[in-house]
């Protein structure tokens, strides 16, 4: 089993870098394998709602980053998103590659766990990881929690060892999304169906 984990910051080996590497360590030593996936410090194009990816097998108009991730996501048991907070928010590329990401190959995310990291300073942790919760369950998917909010608090890489509490919610996480893993897995082999859901309904408020 594996899980991507991604990383919004712009900075490669930086604090959000850190806390992902945490839940990172904890997930291999439940022996569920991990690959870290860096957005990294280039420009990311938003959606353009062009709907492209409806007609292209998931592929999103812009053959970019976005459509290097969504060729992985098939293959992917579990998602954690991660974004230092910039302004009470998720990082803007992490934003825009969301967006895509989702819009264009969200039903290859459907029926897997996926949780969110946060790292900051001070303020706007909170805001942030439920800016990119919502991702989530729109989508079908399970949110697998902590022992409080998946925040660490850091303005840079050396002060993030100072935050016990933090990095222990990132191991906490791994353990968590190890263990549903497991089970979603014993529930295959064992013969559990995937959920039979109602077609969508998707109504306009206009008369
Ligand atoms: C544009 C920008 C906006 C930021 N806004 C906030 C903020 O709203 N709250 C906060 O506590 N820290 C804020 N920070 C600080 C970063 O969240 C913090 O330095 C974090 O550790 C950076 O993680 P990284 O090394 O993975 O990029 C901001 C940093 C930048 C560059």
């Amino acid at each position: 089993m594996k899980v991507l984990l991604v990383n919004g910051s712009p900075h490669i080996k930086g604090s959000t870098y850190i806390a992902l590497t945490e839940v990172a360590k904890s997930l291999e030593a439940q022996g569920i394998e991990t690959e870290i996936f860096q957005l990294g410090a280039n420009a990311i194009a938003g959606c353009i709602g062009c709907h492209y990816c409806r007609t292209h097998d998931k592929q999103c108009v812009v053959d970019d980053i976005v459509n290097d991730f969504n060729t992985k996501t098939a293959a992917t048991d579990g998602f954690i998103f991660g974004t230092p907070v910039h302004y009470a928010a998720a990082s803007g590329a992490l934003t825009s590659f969301m967006d895509r990401a989702f819009y264009s190959a969200g039903s290859l995310m459907a029926n897997k766990p996926a949780a969110t990291i946060v790292v900051c300073r001070r303020g706007g942790a909170s805001a942030a990881f439920d800016q990119i919760n919502k991702y989530y369950t729109i989508n079908n998917m399970l949110i697998v929690g902590s022992n409080y909010w998946n925040s660490v608090h850091a303005l840079n890489t050396e002060a993030i060892a100072k935050d016990e509490e933090g990095l222990q919610t990132m191991r906490t996480l791994g353990v968590n999304m190890a263990w549903i893993l497991k089970c979603i897995e014993a529930g295959k082999r064992t013969g559990i169906p995937m959920p039979q859901r109602e077609n969508k309904i998707a109504t306009i408020f206009a008369r």
